[in-house]
């Protein structure tokens, strides 16, 4: 079996840091070897000469697992940058027009291309993605990670109320639809579907119900929808479902919440739905620029936390405005200031890799550095940019260079990644 090996600076994630001083909860290796083969991590250790296998030398770059995004929207890769006052204009001026468009012949196929070589373009390499009402657009998708070796979740928005006719499916064809897309794609390759319910506001109950008996048939699919990101979204949504105690409880009375279920925001939640997701093992995904952007609100990562909710971290694109997962975290951090809470930069590389993998219950395949895992990997070079460099020359610690990578960086930072052991962006040359 042929092996490879990235020699370089090697960080990984084991346990969620308690602090700036947590040593503990991640393994450092300043002269590191990652073995590869068949995709796969075969060892991690400290750097020593193997005269068979292909060495790739990194040094003086950080070796990281690539990055998870856990909510975003291909289909609006354009509409990021669009201008609205808040989240139900931005839906209605703008988005609820662009997905109509993956109706259209050939559109999907060229949209997923462009988004697969922006997720690549920031490091990430695994990200769960929301994609039209279109089952098209789901092959689309798919199609794209398989070609790409990706570990990508995703599914067909369902959404049959309160939004243009063209885009809207009906509680029975958004079932049919779904199902299957289901055997389709979920398992096949590296692809998992995630059964995706837009949201309240644009479900009838009869969907919800319809929701409901995918997830009991497939329990094995992830869920994703969104929840509490907006107060007129509340609103709305209460006044659609009245017999639901909130908004948490309109998802909880349709069998829809459980550990695979990804809620997109998650802001303004009362005690109650807070212990609802506790007890459900339910996912809260924080949307940092999105939240920024669309005026929505500030996170409460610590109140979450503390009542042991499982927490994500995501780019929403494109209510979100960048895709890279450093961007994300450095406006997460500024997010989390402004609440009074300290956000330690561990804690953000953390997130990105590990974190986001537990929230996925995909611990031991993605997002970290150890034997059997996937070679989905990101090399990170801290001095990418005069300013980035200026501000290397001083910095003393491994944690002041991560805070660095994340509050000055972009894609340029981004110096290599590679998608289960294959090369899939270099700055070395050669592609
Ligand atoms: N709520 C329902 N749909 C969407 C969407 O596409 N983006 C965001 N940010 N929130 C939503
Ligand atoms: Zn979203």
């Amino acid at each position: 079996m042929r092996r490879t090996i990235l020699r370089g600076r090697v960080l990984t994630f084991i346990s969620e840091p308690l602090g700036l001083d947590d040593n503990a909860s991640y393994r450092y290796l300043e002269d590191g070897a990652i073995t590869i083969a068949d995709g796969k991590i075969v060892a991690v250790g400290d750097y020593a000469p193997d005269g068979e296998a292909e060495v790739i030398d990194h040094r003086p770059h950080l070796i990281l697992p690539g990055f998870i995004d856990t909510h975003l929207h291909y289909v609006q890769s354009q509409i990021i940058a669009s201008y609205a006052g808040s989240l139900l204009e931005w839906l209605n001026t703008y988005t609820f027009l662009e997905e109509q468009k993956f109706s259209q012949q050939g559109h999907a196929g060229t949209i997923a291309a462009a988004f697969y070589d922006e997720l690549i373009r920031n490091g990430t390499t695994t990200a769960v993605a929301y994609c039209s009402s279109h089952p098209s657009s789901v092959d689309a998708y798919f199609g794209e990670a398989e070609r790409r070796n990706m570990l990508m979740i995703g599914g067909k928005v369902m959404m049959d109320r309160n939004a243009p006719e063209a885009l809207c499916d009906t509680a029975k064809s958004g079932y049919d639809d779904s199902k299957t897309l289901i055997e389709r794609w979920h398992g096949r390759g590296r692809g998992l579907y995630a059964i995706s319910p837009r949201f309240a506001i644009t479900s009838t109950p009869a969907q919800l119900e319809a929701a409901r008996a995918l997830v009991a048939e497939h329990p094995d699919c992830y869920v994703q929808t969104h929840l509490s990101e907006n107060d007129v979204e509340i609103t709305n949504s209460m006044a659609l479902y009245p017999s639901s105690p909130d908004y948490t409880g309109i998802y909880e009375d349709y069998g829809l919440l459980g550990p695979k279920t990804l809620l997109g925001h998650c802001i303004h939640l009362n005690h109650r739905e807070t212990r609802v997701l506790a007890e459900t093992g339910s996912v809260a995904v924080f949307c940092p620029t999105s939240n920024l952007f669309l005026g929505s609100g500030l996170f409460d990562r610590e109140r979450l936390s503390k009542a042991g909710v499982r927490i994500g971290v995501a780019t929403d694109i494109g209510g979100g405005t960048s895709y890279g997962m450093l961007e994300t975290m450095a406006e997460g951090y500024k997010v989390l200031q402004l609440r009074g809470q300290r956000l330690t930069p561990l804690n953000s590389f953390y997130m990105m890799t590990l974190g986001n993998a537990r929230a996925l219950s995909l611990e031991g395949t993605i997002g970290a550095i150890a034997p059997g895992n996937a070679a989905d990997l990101v090399v990170l070079n801290a001095a990418a940019t005069p300013a980035m460099a200026l501000r290397k020359a001083t910095v003393t610690s491994l944690a002041e260079e991560l805070f660095l990578l994340q509050t000055l960086g972009d894609d340029r930072a981004i110096a290599e990644v590679y998608v289960a052991g294959a090369r899939a962006k270099s700055t070395l040359g050669g592609l």
